[in-house]
């Protein structure tokens, strides 16, 4: 008899973290891979950023905080939802929590009762479908294909909902295809969402500054603003500021719901560490040029990637329009036959033979509920992206052809 709960039984874990760790144990092996798996900023957290953590541990920060923050984190988090976002918010409309992570998780756990369906346009962030489950709920994956730019539409919206549906997640930009909504995107499905007043919207911004091309960001709260009763804005540190470790998020949603969610704060975690609640205080009011700094780098490896990858038959990548990811169709590999004989029958048969044939970790689109497609990060140097693209070129050009049937 399993002593585990069967509330586990059917969650997966994190595809993107098992794709890392393979790669990591053939790096044990003495191989010498180039781990595409995991997307974190590959470059240092800014100086001032550590330095007030650190100020903060000295001068006595280090007791518990208000589960929703410290006052002046989240005053700095409802000014940043001003500067950068045009949305007029108090502090009580405020929570921070470790990460965005523990922000959808926290809401989920306040809303969600036995058989409630999240809608989730898939391809989708791996967690999205798991956290769902894992507390309850059904997660619906309508998909969204490289015809509608990986996008959400009305009517794609309108037949997805249900008595049921409990939560839209929308991501923009969007992991894992890099797509971006307008504001008229958003204003369209706000409409359809005007017509299902049990719908509350999840909005996961957090990729926020990582935009191509001048694009500009538009938040959901922004574009619909007469669904602010019912919309939680997602964000955090992680990304715009290179701090995935330090595990800092925030939200804006309106008060009954953010209330819901400090009590699974406190009941739980109790608060963000109170050091690093300063340093996001510093990021967030510091200096803010590591970001155009870190977009200009991103935007060059997105162009490097979407130029190898077109020089590669078999391969199809849509330039993303954000963040820092390219999703990559592989259906022209599909059937084909490995050097070693074995046939590539789907998407996690490609990333296998990637990785172990050319020592490129990937992730099987699969893991984000559409195939046949992987994922590469596209967060690291220019010089290890030049060599995974010339490795991946040199294993797809050593396939057999496909079969005819
Ligand atoms: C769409 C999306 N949301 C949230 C996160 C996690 O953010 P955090 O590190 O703040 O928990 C990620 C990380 O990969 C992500 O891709």
């Amino acid at each position: 008899m399993s002593y585990l709960a069967t509330r586990l039984a059917a969650v997966k874990p994190s595809a993107s973290m098992a794709a890392s760790m393979a790669a990591k144990a053939l790096r044990a092996r003495g191989l010498d891979v180039i781990d595409l798996g995991l997307g974190e900023p590959d470059f240092p957290t800014p100086p001032h950023v550590a330095d007030a953590a650190h100020r903060a541990a000295l001068a006595g920060e280090t007791l518990y905080t208000p589960a929703a923050g410290t006052p002046a984190l989240r005053a700095a988090v409802a000014e940043k939802f001003r500067r950068e976002n045009g949305l007029d918010l108090s502090p009580d409309e405020i929570v921070v929590a470790n990460g965005a992570k523990q922000i959808i998780f926290n809401a989920l756990m306040a809303t969600l009762n036995e058989g409630d369906e999240a809608i989730l346009p898939a391809p989708c962030f791996v967690s999205y479908p798991e956290m769902v489950k894992l507390l309850g709920g059904v997660p619906v994956t309508p998909v969204c294909g490289a015809d509608t730019g990986f996008r959400l539409t009305p009517e794609a919206l309108e037949a997805a909902i249900t008595p049921r549906t409990r939560w839209l997640f929308l991501n923009t930009p969007g992991n894992p295809s890099g797509a971006v909504y307008s504001g008229a995107d958003l204003k369209a499905l706000g409409a359809v969402l005007a017509r299902h007043p049990q719908v509350l919207v999840l909005s996961d911004e957090i990729y926020e500054h990582i935009l191509f091309d001048d694009r500009e960001f538009v938040s959901f709260g922004r574009a619909c603003p007469e669904l602010r009763d019912r919309m939680l804005i997602v964000n955090g540190v992680a990304k715009a500021y290179a701090m995935t470790g330090w595990r800092v998020g925030y939200a804006a949603g309106p008060a009954p719901l953010l209330k819901a969610m400090n009590t699974v704060q406190s009941q739980s975690v109790t608060s963000v560490a109170a050091p690093m609640q300063a340093a996001a205080l510093a990021a967030l009011t510091g200096p803010q040029d590591c970001i155009a700094r870190f977009r200009a780098a991103f935007q060059r490896r997105r162009d490097l990637v979407v130029a190898g990858i077109a020089e590669i038959p078999g391969l199809t990548l849509s330039p993303p329009e954000g963040a820092f990811y390219a999703y990559i169709g592989c259906q022209g590999l599909i059937g084909r036959s490995t050097p070693a004989g074995k046939v590539l029958a789907d998407d996690a048969a490609v990333t296998d033979y990637l990785l172990n044939h050319a020592h490129v970790g990937a992730v099987p689109g699969a893991a984000y509920g559409l195939s046949p497609f992987f994922r590469i990060s596209t967060a690291t140097s220019d010089a290890i992206l030049t060599e995974a693209i010339a490795r991946i070129a040199r294993a797809v050009a050593a396939l057999s052809p496909a079969k005819a049937a």
